[in-house]
């Protein structure tokens, strides 16, 4: 457990928090899985998770080849499920809504100035298949990738539904990404065409993607034949003649009829590249039949889609969250989704809260840090707005403290609604651990139970599993569910060595027929009656205002600079964005001090900013002549974070190299 300070309150509220809420019985009885359904689940996942999850790909989505080998393990740990079932995600989507459900609006969608545009499904069909089309007609073609780089707009969501009408594996990059991160990602996965917008509104300000994407492009990235533009904000643009194409011009006289491409269940329907403890972002490989299989089952079950409903999951497509809980999941369902392109405090902190009132919201679905910083304004500007039409709320991201629980609780939910703690990963594709809001009774802070057909333990350093409940040390996943990642997107190995290694070497358990644990790089409590308390993670992963930063990325970034020798970066408890960035750096040559410091320190600041984009931006830079080393050349990160924390020092300092450092890193010297 590397991150002490950071669990302290996650353990302490894991063994102290003693309120219970079951849910109500009026939730219950119109719930799609109450207490009794869920364990008759659990009971039959237990006796087969294999035959339960084909049971449910088989009910739950449409094949247009059904398969019959539900689990191939021969390559375990690269699992692939329903191998020889063919389907396209895109028609489970959409088309199967068509003949019951056409004129239903499948997106609500409101830009920051407050401009709204809906799609029906029917309208949302016309879309992408024109977009689909028009991507033909550029050359794109199945199981070429193809990266969007899109504001939060229905363009978005009809983009990544087109490129899985075509068979294209399509990679999202957060448009909050900056120009250099983008370029890694778009040569990560050689992709062939890139999907962006001139332009993007947050906070009041124009985000000039299409520049992004010209810097990018400018030098490397040759896979990229094509750059489809639309239009949002109307300003300017630079223009490359023979590259660049126009989304309305492309799409302009294209048939509004595509027939789905029907592939493999195991075909890669997108790449997400998400941050590690070492080196680049890792692209994490997602399926097409296992992927929509968890995130269909996992809207249904946890948010209880009705077909009533207006689901509104804030997350941006950049993230994984806005793949499963945006683009896919509701949709699949049949729900209508809510999206909004724009920043959460414009024109004040009442925003979230006038949309869930002018579009109807039933199910709100937000990260922990959004609840603080709007808890933190205050009760009085929820109470503005009739959130009447709520009945169930969601969390996710990182864990969420108990006092932000019992504010979203009170104050958003009038004390009725149930609250969904919901645990997963990028690499997990679906929520693995959640209530069921008609069935779990919930405990502020916990995101309760392993859902059904997922199997979860703790296991101590060495890898054995701990037996019973209050256990506390390493999650793992043991048995294989259909929304796993696949691979790493071109290397294997790092899938191999990331998620399987840390407890002996995998292929060696493939051989000798043993267990694999699949390690989500989390530490957790599970208390005595079995509920789960994520405690944070275990790795150098860092959760900044929920978004996950490798502080390796940030280093190097830092070292890019030319006045910077070396650095090394720790996470530090933030009040609302859980976690923030401190940076202790040496220069070349003197130490920076006086008014050198504080202006490199900005400069610093700034240049993160630039390179990896606004979220990386650390929160303090500190000098220091070096860092603190083990005798094996480590830096002792654990010190660093006492340091960055400003607490007294407990650790023993006697195995460093240079323990004269602790003075001046503490500022004494
Ligand atoms: C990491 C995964 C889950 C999709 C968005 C983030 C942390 C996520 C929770 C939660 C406690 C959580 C974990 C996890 N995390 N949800 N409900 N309670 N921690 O996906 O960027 O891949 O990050 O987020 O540390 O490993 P991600």
């Amino acid at each position: 457990m590397n991150k002490p300070e950071s669990l302290q309150e996650n353990i302490r509220s894991s063994l102290t928090e003693t309120r219970l809420f079951p849910p109500h019985a009026d939730f219950a009885a119109k719930a799609r899985i109450d207490a009794r359904k869920l364990s008759e689940l659990r009971d039959e996942a237990a006796a087969d998770h294999v035959a339960f999850w084909a049971r449910l790909a088989h009910e739950e989505l449409d094949w247009q080849q059904p398969f019959s080998i539900a689990l191939d393990d021969a390559e375990a740990p690269n699992y692939r499920w329903f191998t020889d079932g063919a389907l396209n995600v895109s028609y489970n989507c959409i088309d199967r809504h068509l003949k019951t459900h056409a004129d239903k609006l499948a997106i609500i969608s409101e830009g920051e100035p407050g401009d709204v545009s809906t799609y029906t499904f029917q309208q949302l069909h016309d879309e992408v298949c024109k977009l689909a089309n028009a991507l033909k007609a550029l050359g794109v073609a199945k199981g070429d990738r193809v990266v969007i780089y899109l504001p939060m707009a229905p363009q978005a969501v009809i983009a990544m539904q087109a490129c899985a009408r075509i068979g294209a594996t399509h990679s999202v990059v957060f448009g909050g990404f900056s120009a250099q991160s983008l370029r890694d990602r778009i040569e990560g996965a050689n992709a062939k065409a890139v999907i962006t917008a001139d332009g993007g509104t947050r906070g009041g300000h124009v985000v000039e993607l299409k520049k992004a994407v010209d810097e990018a492009l400018a030098s490397g990235c040759q896979s990229v034949a094509k750059v489809v533009v639309y239009r949002r904000t109307g300003k300017p643009v630079e223009w490359t003649a023979g590259r660049d194409v126009w989304w309305h011009e492309i799409t302009a006289n294209t048939s509004a009829e595509c027939e789905p491409e029907w592939v493999n269940a195991e075909h890669p329907l997108f790449l997400l590249y998400t941050s590690g403890s070492t080196g680049k972002p890792k692209g994490i490989q997602h399926s097409s039949g296992g992927y929509l299989l968890g995130a269909h089952i996992t809207s249904k079950w946890i948010f209880d889609l009705h077909d009533s409903d207006v689901f509104w999951c804030t997350a941006d497509v950049g993230w994984v969250t806005g793949h499963t809980y945006v683009a896919y999941g509701p949709l699949s369902n049949g729900a209508t989704i809510v999206m909004y392109e724009g920043g959460p405090m414009t024109p004040d902190a009442g925003r979230f809260w006038k949309i869930c009132q002018d579009h109807g919201v039933t199910i709100f679905y937000t990260a922990p840090t959004a609840i603080r910083a709007l808890a933190k304004m205050g009760e009085q500007i929820p109470a503005r707005y009739d959130l009447s039409r709520l009945r169930l709320l969601g969390s996710v991201g990182e864990p969420i403290n108990p006092e932000a629980w019992m504010w979203y609780h009170r104050v958003i939910g009038h004390e009725k609604l149930p609250i969904v703690d919901t645990w997963w990963q990028t690499e997990t594709g679906a929520i693995l651990m959640s209530p069921l809001p008609g069935a779990t009774a919930t405990k502020p802070g916990s995101c309760t139970q392993p859902l059904p057909g997922i199997f979860a333990e703790i296991v101590d350093e060495a890898g054995n599993i701990i037996e019973g409940n209050d256990a506390g040390g390493y999650l793992v996943i043991t048995k294989p569910w259909p929304s796993m990642l696949r691979t790493v997107y071109d290397d294997n190995e790092r899938y191999l060595s990331t998620y399987w290694s840390q407890f002996g070497d995998p292929l060696a358990a493939r051989r000798e027929n043993k267990p694999f644990l699949y390690v989500a790089g989390d530490s957790a409590h599970r208390d005595k009656d079995g509920y789960y308390w994520i405690l944070g993670r275990m790795d150098d992963v860092l959760k900044v205002a929920g978004h996950r930063l490798g502080t390796a990325e940030v280093e190097s970034a830092l070292v890019a600079h030319p006045r910077v020798a070396e650095a090394a970066v720790v996470g530090r408890p933030h009040e609302i964005k859980g976690e923030g960035i401190v940076a202790f750096v040496i220069c070349k040559g003197e130490r920076p001090v006086d008014d050198d410091a504080v202006k490199l320190s900005r400069e610093l600041r700034e240049f993160v900013s630039k390179s990896m984009g606004p979220i990386a931006k650390p929160d303090e830079i500190r000098f220091t002549d070096q860092l603190p080393k083990t005798r094996s050349g480590k830096i002792m990160r654990r010190l660093l974070r006492s340091v960055a924390k400003g607490e007294a020092i407990t650790q023993d300092i006697s195995t460093l190299e240079n323990p004269g450092i602790v003075e001046q890193l503490l500022g004494r010297a």
